[in-house]
């Protein structure tokens, strides 16, 4: 049976941990120049149904760095936008690639997928989910401020796909994560009845801020949701990351966001470009991130 990477949920804090200082390492080994082929001959195929800068770029990239290939496929251009059943699309790449990435709207549809599937599928992001993001998320904490166990983190905004990866990290690494955020923008109620007592839910955006190692947004309307623009941006506004919520934070907060980010909604322009914001090399640990992972499950 392959392992799949539908959910954070998928590995073990121990594997989490592992694949972290493996980025890590990866990363340094990057900077030198110095390249791994551990995936020799592999090849990875990528399903976008949804639009990709960061894992598109950041999977075709590992693939070729660790010796492998990436095949990049949209529904304009293959039988899925056609309606070919995942079921029949996954059944036919098990028998030609060594893992799938997919990137779709209904994460049942990962999971039918991943059902049909005898390569290893890896969710890119569904929108219940951004496991991949939280990779490259607590690769990014751990270099900063070492492991995350016990720490405070701080989600303001919408509950969305990456909050609830947010929400399994903090269950299975054990920080505590304060999320402030509108009652119609609220996590799903399943998710947070899991999640024990690693999480706290608030209407108040400068208590979740409150002393926080880090500060985390995303959008405010993530893809798909774009005819509820107005109604998220007026119930969300509250819950913008500023300089004022920065200041509640701990001295050396650091801020980050999965991207992309659009200025003056749920971040100022002030935080996301200021000293604290690590966005960039955060961005840039989805390829050390998962090349540890497309080691681990190739
Ligand atoms: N953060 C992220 O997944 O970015 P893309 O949508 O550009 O892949
Ligand atoms: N929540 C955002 C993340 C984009 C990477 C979305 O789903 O559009």
């Amino acid at each position: 049976m392959a392992r799949h990477f539908l959910t954070l949920n998928d590995l073990s804090p121990a594997e989490i941990e592992g694949l972290v200082y493996r980025a890590i390492d990866l990363k340094a080994a990057f900077k030198r120049r110095e390249l791994q082929r551990t995936c020799n001959g592999r090849v990875l195929a990528m399903i976008f149904e949804k639009s990709s800068t960061r894992t598109r770029v950041s999977f075709e990239t590992a693939m070729a760095h660790l010796g492998g290939h990436a095949i990049f496929l949209s529904p304009q251009d293959s039988q899925l936008g056609r309606g070919e059943p995942v079921e029949d699309t996954a059944k036919v790449l098990s028998e030609m690639v060594d893992g799938i990435m997919i990137r779709t709207f209904e994460h049942a549809r990962i999971t039918r997928f991943a059902e049909n599937s005898s390569v290893p599928v890896i969710n890119g992001l569904s929108d219940s989910y951004h496991p991949c993001q939280l990779l490259a998320d607590l690769q990014t904490f751990y270099e900063r401020k070492g492991p995350v166990k016990g720490r405070k983190v701080a989600w303001l905004g919408d509950g969305n796909n990456v909050c609830n990866s947010w929400i399994n990290a903090a269950r299975l690494m054990d920080f505590h994560l304060h999320i402030a955020c509108p009652e119609e923008y609220e996590p799903d109620g399943e998710m947070l009845a899991g999640s024990g007592g690693n999480i706290t839910l608030t209407r108040d955006p400068q208590q979740a801020a409150a002393n926080a190692d880090l500060v985390v947004t995303d959008t405010w309307m993530s893809m798909g949701q774009e005819a509820e623009r107005q109604e998220r941006q007026e119930l969300l506004e509250p819950f913008q990351v500023n300089e004022e919520i920065l200041a509640q934070a701990a001295a050396d907060v650091i801020f980050m966001h999965c991207l992309p980010a659009y200025r003056g909604a749920e971040v100022s322009a002030g935080v996301i470009d200021g000293s604290r914001s690590v966005v960039w090399e955060e961005a840039g640990n989805r390829l050390h991130a998962q090349k540890a992972l497309l080691e681990f499950l190739l």
